[in-house]
Parts: structure tokens; sequence; C-alpha cells
């Protein structure tokens, strides 16, 4: 306030909280080194991505790391490119949020500017004792994926993958973790539960176990090929969602009586989509693998979820038909027959999508927000899980909101020129659009607001 009377503006307020400080907790010091200001940022922020076999291709632990890319730090933080963390957390905020503080941005800035000194060995802070084969603990059970082998300078493939399992009984489970086996090339993993009536398939392993997506093109060929059909033709349930990766992914545990599965005898994971990035100019393998935790209860309250869009409860509406040299918005609506309590939200789209949005509209005419993701990333399609469960009353109706560039300003065009680009039934190649809002929920119970999903807290 007293700024203001000096005749100070806005902006220079602003200026003035960025080069000297607006409260204690936000004051700099006067010269910001390596050890005592930056590693502590960065071990907080960015070490569980960027260090050996963390998901990112360069590591930023040691001084030497830091200050080859301190420019290109300082500006990717700033431009909150980095931590990767497209949702807007102003909008609404998740478990696990990555999500830097401004004096943190700011410490990275003022390191440039400063002259990148390294500062007294004697405040180097301990690197965190970041977790190995699980991010939750010891598995009772550890499934491995059939290995892969990527050529030198192979590029991006999305597989549809299969990893059958048989055991000697019926299993309760509390969660099911995909672990990366090489993380410098797997991205993503998108994984629901094939399970089979014990007398309708022999053999869970005949058939192929990995499918190149690009190459196969209609879903139910694919499924064929992997030999998931029962025996007689039919197919068995399909449980959504029940496992999914990506780089600095936790895995979800629900508070007890929340969430858990039954794993049936004779199963199979499907990863819908196994994405592995780029290789450079060396070939590599990898052997992923899946973590199962055991539950000594039943699942109490099963986790459920639609979906809204392509292939889902609603329609994209109009038609998710993007012609070249054109922008568009699409969006899809469904209204909910009972309460119910959001644990997860995940917003898909892939290279043309640029913002999406969604909330309920209740019936009173209120709002309740649920993401919005300002600047899409395809990269960074995380399930979004609330802090505490978000009740939507019976009658609202789910709004979901897309929008799509398909002209050369969208630098992510997979096309130059552009061409016509649109809904396949669900295929995932990139080249091809989707746009899905994936909901899990429980039905509503009194209290489901109240109870924290922050279990995990890293
Ligand atoms: C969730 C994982 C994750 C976290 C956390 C993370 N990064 Fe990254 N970062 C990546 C990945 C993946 C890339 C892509 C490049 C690659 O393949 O390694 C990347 C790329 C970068 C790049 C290069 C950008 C470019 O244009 O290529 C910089 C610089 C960077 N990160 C800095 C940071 C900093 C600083 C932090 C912490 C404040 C951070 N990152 C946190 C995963 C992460």
């Amino acid at each position: 306030m007293h700024l203001r009377k000096k005749g100070i503006s806005i902006a220079a307020v602003a200026a003035w909280c960025v080069l000297q400080a607006c409260s204690s907790e936000e004051r700099l010091p006067a010269k910001v080194t390596f050890t005592e200001h930056v590693a502590p940022v960065l071990y907080s922020n960015c070490a569980v991505c960027h260090r050996p076999n963390g998901g990112a291709h360069f590591n930023l632990i040691t001084y030497q790391d830091a200050k080859k890319y301190a420019t290109g730090m300082a500006y990717v933080t700033k431009a909150r490119i980095m931590p990767p963390w497209p949702a807007d957390p102003h909008y609404t905020e998740f478990v696990g949020q990555r999500v830097m503080s401004e004096r943190d941005i700011q410490i990275l800035d003022k390191w440039v500017k400063d002259g990148l000194e390294e500062g007294p060995a004697n405040k180097m802070p301990v690197l965190p004792d970041f977790p190995n084969g699980s991010t939750v603990g010891i598995p009772d059970l550890r499934i491995p994926v059939k290995p892969y082998f990527l050529p030198a300078n192979s590029s991006d493939k999305f597989l549809l993958v299969k990893v059958p399992f048989e055991l000697p009984e019926d299993k309760y489970v509390s969660l099911v973790e995909f672990v990366a086996g090489n993380t410098n090339v797997v991205h993503h993993v998108n994984g629901d539960m094939v399970k089979y009536d014990f007398d309708k398939k022999k053999d869970v392993y005949a058939g192929e176990q990995i499918l190149d997506m690009v190459e196969d093109s209609t879903i139910k060929q694919a499924y064929e090929k992997l030999g998931l059909p029962n025996d007689d033709g039919s197919y068995p349930v399909l449980q959504k969602s029940v496992v999914n990766y990506l780089p600095g992914v936790f895995g979800q545990k629900y508070p007890e009586g929340i969430g858990g599965y039954v794993l049936p005898r004779k199963g199979a994971f499907l990863l819908n989509d196994l994405h592995y990035g780029f290789t450079r100019d060396s070939a590599v393998w990898d052997s992923s693998y899946i973590n199962i935790f055991y539950s000594p209860v039943p699942p109490k309250r099963p986790v459920q979820e639609f979906q809204l869009g392509t292939l889902g409860v609603a329609p994209v509406e109009p038609d998710l038909i993007l012609q070249p040299n054109t922008t568009k918005k699409v969006s899809s609506r469904f209204t909910i027959a009972n309460d119910i309590s959001v644990l997860t939200v995940n917003p898909h789209m892939h290279l043309l999508g640029k913002s999406f949005k969604a909330y309920a509209l209740k019936p009173d005419g209120d709002t309740i927000r649920l993401i919005s993701i300002p600047n899409w990333d395809f990269n960074w399609q995380y399930f979004y899980t609330f802090k505490k469960m978000v009740k939507i009353p019976k009658g609202s109706t789910i709004v979901a909101e897309g929008y799509y560039d398909n002209t050369r300003h969208n630098l992510n065009n997979p096309f130059s020129p552009p061409r016509l680009v649109k809904d396949q039934n669900g295929s995932m190649r990139a080249t091809d659009e989707m746009f899905q809002f994936i909901v899990t929920y429980l039905p509503y119970q009194p209290g489901d607001e109240n109870i924290s999903l922050e279990l995990n807290k890293k």
C-alpha cells in the first residue's frame, strides 16, 4: 500500500516483488548460488524426472548439469512448460500437482543473472532417495510386459500390448502399477484389465502380445490378433483404466475401502497405447513390468467410470472432422442420473488439440469446476486426482469443451501442409484425432466430499 502512495504503478510493484521482496517469505537471496538455493529447487521440482532413469534424457542434479541448462531452465520454468503440469492450478487443484512457487521460479532466473556461482560445498543438499522398481513399495506380484526392441533412430511408436496372466485363484488387489523398464523411451501407458470367465478361455497366452497401432487399423482386427476374445468368439469383461503411467507419476492408492480390483484367475492387462518415444543413435530394449499389490479385503466401493466424446456415452458435437486450415470448437455433454463422487478426470486429445475445459452444470444453475488446460500438451495426459472427491448431484450436466487447430500455425500439426484429420472410431494413431473426457467416480455417499485422497503425498 505504501508503495502506491509514493506513486508507483502496479506494474512497478510487480517488478519490485521480483527484484526485492514483497514479504519475508518471498525475499530472494542477495546472491543466488547453486548449492544454497538452486539445488534445493531442482531436487524438489525437477530431479524426479531429470535423473538417471527418471524419464527425461538429461539430469539436473550436479552443478555442471544445472550450469549447462541454466538459461533453458529459467525459460521453461517462467513459461511454466516445466515441470510439466498442463492443468491450470487456479481453476482446480489436484493430488501431487507439479506447480512451482513464484519464488522458486525467481531463484532459477536470478541465478542466471547473478552469474551462475556454485556456492559453498557444505550447503549442498542430499539428493532425495528416489524410488526404484516401484513408487509405492514392495509388490506382491510382478508380471513382465513382453520386452520390446527399438532400433536406433526409430520414430515414436504407439503399441497395443497384451500382458496375460494366470493365477492359482482370484485375488483382491489395491493397486496395479506400471513400471517403465527403460524410462528414456517409455512415455506413457493407459491400460485396462481383461477378465475371463475361467471356463470360457483355454489359453490366455495365445495370440500376439504386441501390435503396432500404425499398422493395425481397426480395433476389432487388432483384438482378434491379440487373441482377446473368448474361445467362442464372445468378448470377456473389460475393466477400464486400471493402470496408467507417465514419467514422474506416483502410483495412486485410494483410502481403504475405495477402489481396488478383483484379479481373475485368468486375465490380461491391455495396454491401449504404450507410447515409446523416438530413439537416438543407439538401439534399446525395453523390459517394463506391472506390479500388483494385494489387498486383504474385497473392493467395497469399486471405482467406476464413464467417458464423454469419442466412443463414449455422449457424442462429440459437432463432428470431430477437422478440415485443413481451420480451427474448430467441439463439446460433449452428458447428464448424470445419480449423485456421484468424482475421483479423477482425464482429458484426451491428440496433436491438433489446443485447449480443453470441463465442468458440471448443476440443476440449480451453479457450475462445478473440473479441469482447465489452457495450453494442451499431447505429451502430458495425466489422470488428475482431486484432493477431495467432488460431489456432482444428479441431474447435473457434465460439459467437456475442446478447441482444435488444424492450421500450419499449430506447431504440432503432423501434416504440412495441413490435411483433413478426423475421429476414426477411436483410432489411437496420433495422426487421427480424438476428443474424450474420462471421469472415474463412486456412487455418492454422504461424507465423501470430506475424504482426502492425498494418501501418498510425496
Ligand atoms: C514429470 C517429469 C519432469 C519434471 C518433474 C521436470 N521435467 Fe523437464 N523435461 C521432462 C521431459 C520428459 C522432457 C523432454 C525432453 C526429454 O526427452 O528429456 C523435459 C525437458 C526439459 C527441458 C528441455 C526443454 C526443451 O525444449 O527440450 C528443460 C530445460 C527442462 N526439462 C527443465 C526442467 C526443470 C528446470 C524442471 C524443474 C523445475 C523440470 N524440467 C521438471 C520431464 C520433466
